[in-house]
């Protein structure tokens, strides 16, 4: 029995905590090379301890493995190097017994071209109700404004079957093929998918790529009606059988386009926040806080039942889709300065490294991800600074083993360094001997520690994940000031975004005779009079406080 009294509140995920794992990096428990079910469940009390509350699992599915499984060959098994069936549901009650969620991933806009759907399809009789599981072309100049995305790679968004004879549509890789949400066919399938995972006990969904799911001639083919329509037919099935799951949307799209993913709050639960992530390194950057206040106000309200996903970093380029061009020159000049740093529209590198190994803007920046509305999303490695490795190919380069240990491999694995799935770090600052599980476990001041500390305090404070939205503007832009308010209660988050100390003066006159009383020690500040409220903070810092109403005000 899960341990949380709020185990079944159906909005369990506006006060949770995600992290978010490769089954294949966490752990390998048979020595073969590469991470697994069993393993990922002998590590489910560090997650716990570290005081996440959700675990959001990339694909595990049998896959050709040439999109990391987001290739999907068959989606209702386990790709067996990661496991078995009876892994998985072992993994899934001993999450559950510590309080831990779990998310999985619904890819529903497409297969690989191994799957058995894929097969039959090239091979029917045109017009009929096989080959119509994909969406197929005589001419591969339809559609033509629809963007490619993997444009390092691919060049078109058809790609020309010899079996089939035909052109097939592919929005990321070639070997990609794109489900054709006109069969009333593949909803139905997909639907079931979706419920077989669901039966499984998991409580939640990553919709993967989900905008692009319907095509229609003469639009950009993302964001359409019809796909808002077979999300919210997901969801109404969803509601009718199950209890407290969710729907998380993956759309890489403006916060206007965003919005229509929540629907009247019968669409999907959450949304990543894709905008404000580059906005966030952008304001570092630049020491300003500009970018972070006008996305935010860009940011439509969302119905009371839904939810923000706030991330940094995860197991893609770090996406700089979301900004306008000069920002993106910008970006890419500040943070990536060698060529292979980049890849398609943005960054393929870790978060510490991004940060330089500087713990003060490490920090910094965990403090904004964890104050921000929404619910936080960290990926694996980042609680302990690893680094990442360029020189792997694709996203790789973020996707090598958990550093538990200085022994070999990186404790990840006994099996022969050789057979490993993706070499470990090994540089002097990164590699595993330096950065690692046990020794930062060991050190009371280390960034795992003191993220721990900071998940903690979040977690004690229902306003961080469910309170409103209100920027202050105080003159000096290098700080971030806002207030998060939820039934009754104040925080205050101010960032200093310099890397200099600064000085700011809060106009705080709407909490007179206030006490702002520091959340991670519980020291009391200074009492809000009348005059502004001077606040000074160290270079690449930020302060949370609770704004404590004066005694006979209570
Ligand atoms: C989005 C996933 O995050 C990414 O890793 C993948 O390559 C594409 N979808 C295509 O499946």
């Amino acid at each position: 029995m899960p341990p949380n009294p709020d185990w079944y509140d159906p909005l369990w995920y506006k006060d949770a905590i995600i992290y978010q794992i490769h089954v294949k990096a966490f752990f390998d428990a048979n020595d073969d090379g590469v991470g697994d079910f069993p393993g990922l469940t002998s590590k489910l009390d560090y997650l716990r301890d570290l005081g996440v509350t959700a675990l959001w699992l990339l694909p595990f599915y049998p896959s050709p493995l040439r999109d990391d499984g987001y290739d999907i060959s068959d989606y209702r098994n386990i790709n067996p190097t990661y496991g078995t069936m009876p892994e998985f549901r072992t993994f899934v009650r001993e999450a559950h017994r510590r309080g831990l969620k779990i998310i999985t991933e619904l890819v529903i806009n497409h297969t690989s071209d191994q799957h058995p759907w894929f097969q039959r399809a090239r091979r029917a009789r045109l017009g009929s109700r096989l080959r119509d599981f994909y969406v197929w072309s005589d001419t591969d100049q339809k559609f033509l404004g629809t963007p490619i995305i993997f444009m390092d790679t691919e060049k078109s968004n058809w790609a020309w079957d010899p079996v089939a004879k035909a052109y097939y549509w592919h929005r990321f890789y070639s070997h990609q093929p794109d489900l054709n949400f006109d069969t009333p066919r593949v909803y139905r399938a997909i639907e079931n998918v979706m419920r077989f995972w669901l039966d499984l006990g998991v409580d939640g969904m990553r919709l993967d790529a989900v905008p692009y799911l319907v095509e229609r001639e003469g639009t950009s083919n993302e964001n359409l009606p019809e796909t808002h329509a077979i999300l919210k037919r997901l969801r109404a099935e969803m509601d009718r059988r199950y209890q407290a799951r969710m729907l998380l949307a993956e759309a890489n799209q403006w916060p206007e386009d965003v919005r229509h993913y929540f629907g009247e709050g019968d669409e999907c639960h959450m949304a990543f926040h894709f905008p404000l992530m580059p906005r966030i390194f952008m304001a570092v950057a630049s020491e300003d806080r500009h970018p972070i206040t006008a996305i935010m106000r860009r940011t439509p309200e969302i119905p009371a039942n839904c939810q923000w996903a706030v991330f940094l970093r995860n197991h893609d380029e770090l996406t700089l889709a979301m900004v306008t061009d000069s920002e993106r020159d910008y970006l890419w000049s500040y943070y990536a300065t060698d060529p292979r740093m980049r890849l398609n529209l943005g960054i393929r590198r870790r978060l510490t490294p991004l940060m330089e190994n500087d713990r003060r803007r490490l920090e910094l920046l965990h403090g904004i991800m964890f104050s921000m509305p929404g619910t936080p999303v960290m990926y694996y490695g980042d609680e302990i600074g690893m680094g990442d490795n360029v020189f792997l190919g694709d996203r790789d380069g973020v996707r090598t083993p958990m550093q538990w240990s200085p022994d070999r491999n990186g404790g990840f694995s006994r099996a022969d360094p050789a057979r490993l799935y993706l070499p470990p770090v090994m540089d002097a600052v990164y590699g595993f001997q330096a950065v690692n599980v046990e020794a930062q476990s060991r050190s009371p001041s280390s960034l795992l520690n003191w993220l721990k500390q900071l998940i903690a305090v979040r977690r004690q404070h229902p306003g961080f994940g469910r309170g409103t939205l209100e920027f202050l503007y105080p003159e000096n832009r290098r700080v971030l000031a806002y207030l998060r308010r939820h039934e009754g209660r104040v925080i205050l988050c101010v960032a200093n975004l310099a890397r200099s100390p600064q000085a700011v003066e809060l106009d705080l006159s709407a909490f007179p005779d206030h006490i702002p009383v520091e959340m991670t020690g519980r020291s009391p500040f200074p009492r809000i009079g009348a005059a502004p409220y001077l606040l000074t903070l160290q270079a690449l810092s930020f302060f949370w406080f609770l704004l404590e109403p004066p005694p006979d005000a209570v």
